[in-house]
């Protein structure tokens, strides 16, 4: 079987042509792009019990394409004066390649070396041993999608981790039948011709059709670079929740955690009166009938160990800190609504928190301690049990941390 990709390979073409996600190096000045899997925060929470990165930290971006993680990561270990850390690229296609230097150089970063070559050939590229391994939208585009994460696993170091993204099997409904009508519409026309042909079939598709009837998948109206990825792509493969977890297992890795977590707990989705029939699930039965429920899980990222127990706990010195959130706005927000309101893929959430929500977030300021702030709570709701605060406590950091919006740090 062909494991590995070549010059020749068409999805190596793809990429060469159409680099993945488009990027313009100008617009660094204005903005970061940032997302899961690979913000620093979620690596320490996820992957290091919220403790500090190790000395060295050596991250992988495997398939690193235009660069929206290198260039994340990159910047937030320079932001955090890790000037020990060092981020190194890996990528087929040097067409993506040039575009995330550029992005890098614009921002004078100095922390990412690149290389240009197949995951599958990992061993053979002497790049090292990572502590870290982002691989965001590649496994589903691979040969061999398990030998390529198996070759990731062989270059972890023992305590390290790795993020991964790969294609949802019941978020994409539509994609695959879409893909397969292009494919035989364009026979013998190149991949430019083929573009055209599928941006005059869009608009006057019947609205009966399976991708006109899933309204989560927008990603083709972007850019021609994204359509071609969504599209028509040369390989991908969508995965449900016991598939990717048989081949992480396979492979000998832990799922740490699945992003975001409240997604993949069915009582998310279940009315009250059902939530005693999860009782006795695992969590990885318990992922399963979420994404059977929720039908909107167009991808799936998870982080993964080689350990067990990577995931911060609730410890007293825990740092509560916002993901790109601010307590202040988050407070206005719960009082204003009397929940967490908001919604994932076309789903919108109403979700209930505690009647100290409001003050819990504020005082999560990414310097106050749990015990700090359980404290700070006492002396204001004087009449409240110790018992029932530790309660509120406890579903605030489920419902935020679920949203993966409040993580845990523990200070050095
Ligand atoms: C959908 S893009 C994802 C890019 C980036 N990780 C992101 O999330 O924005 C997939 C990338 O994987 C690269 N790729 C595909 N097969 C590969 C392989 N076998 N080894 C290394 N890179 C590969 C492609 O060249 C492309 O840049």
């Amino acid at each position: 079987m062909k494991v590995s990709a070549s010059d020749d390979d068409p999805v190596s073409a793809q990429y060469e042509a159409y680099p993945y996600p488009a990027r313009d190096p100008a617009e660094e000045s204005r903005r970061l792009v940032t997302g899961s899997p690979s913000r620093l925060l979620e690596i320490r929470h996820y992957l290091f019990a919220g403790g500090p990165l190790p000395q060295n930290f050596r991250a992988l971006m495997a398939g690193g394409g235009t660069g929206d993680g290198t260039v994340m990561l990159a910047q937030q270990l320079a932001d955090a004066g890790r000037n020990d850390a060092e981020v190194v690229y890996l990528d087929l296609s040097r067409a993506s390649r040039a575009t995330c230097e550029a992005r890098v150089q614009r921002r004078g970063l100095t922390n990412v070396s690149f290389h240009s070559g197949a995951i599958e050939d990992l061993a053979g590229l002497d790049l090292g041993t990572f502590d870290y391994i982002d691989c965001c939208g590649v496994l589903h585009h691979l040969c061999d999608p398990a030998a390529g994460l198996r070759s990731l696993a062989d270059a972890l170091k023992p305590l390290g981790g790795l993020g991964v993204m790969v294609y949802g099997r019941f978020g994409r409904s539509g994609v695959y039948e879409l893909q397969g009508a292009l494919r035989g519409l364009g026979k013998g026309m190149d991949l430019p011709a083929r573009v055209q042909l599928a941006k005059s079939l869009l608009p006057a598709l019947p609205k009966t059709n399976l991708f006109v009837r899933n309204p989560i998948l927008g990603d083709h109206k972007r850019s021609d670079a994204e359509l071609v990825d969504l599209l028509l792509h040369e390989r991908d493969i969508a995965y449900s929740v016991p598939e990717l977890a048989a081949m992480t297992a396979t492979v000998g890795l832990e799922i740490a955690a699945w992003i975001e977590p409240l997604r993949y707990d069915p009582a998310t989705y279940l009315p009250p009166n059902l939530h005693d029939r999860l009782e006795g699930m695992s969590q990885l039965e318990r992922a399963e009938l979420a994404e059977q429920l929720a039908g909107n899980l167009k991808t799936h990222t998870l982080y993964l160990s080689l350990r067990t127990r990577t995931v911060a706990e609730s410890r007293t010195t825990a740092v509560p800190t916002w993901v790109e959130w601010d307590g202040t706005a988050v407070a206005a927000m719960l009082r204003r609504e009397g929940a967490l309101a908001g919604g994932f893929d076309g789903l919108p959430l109403r979700l209930d928190v505690p009647a100290r929500a409001a003050a819990f977030a504020e005082l999560c300021d990414g310097r106050r301690s749990l015990a700090e702030i359980e404290t700070a709570l006492q002396e204001r709701f004087r009449d409240l049990p110790l018992p029932r605060l530790r309660s509120e406590i406890a579903v605030c950091l489920r419902v935020f941390g679920g949203v993966n919006r409040l993580l845990l740090l523990e200070q050095p």
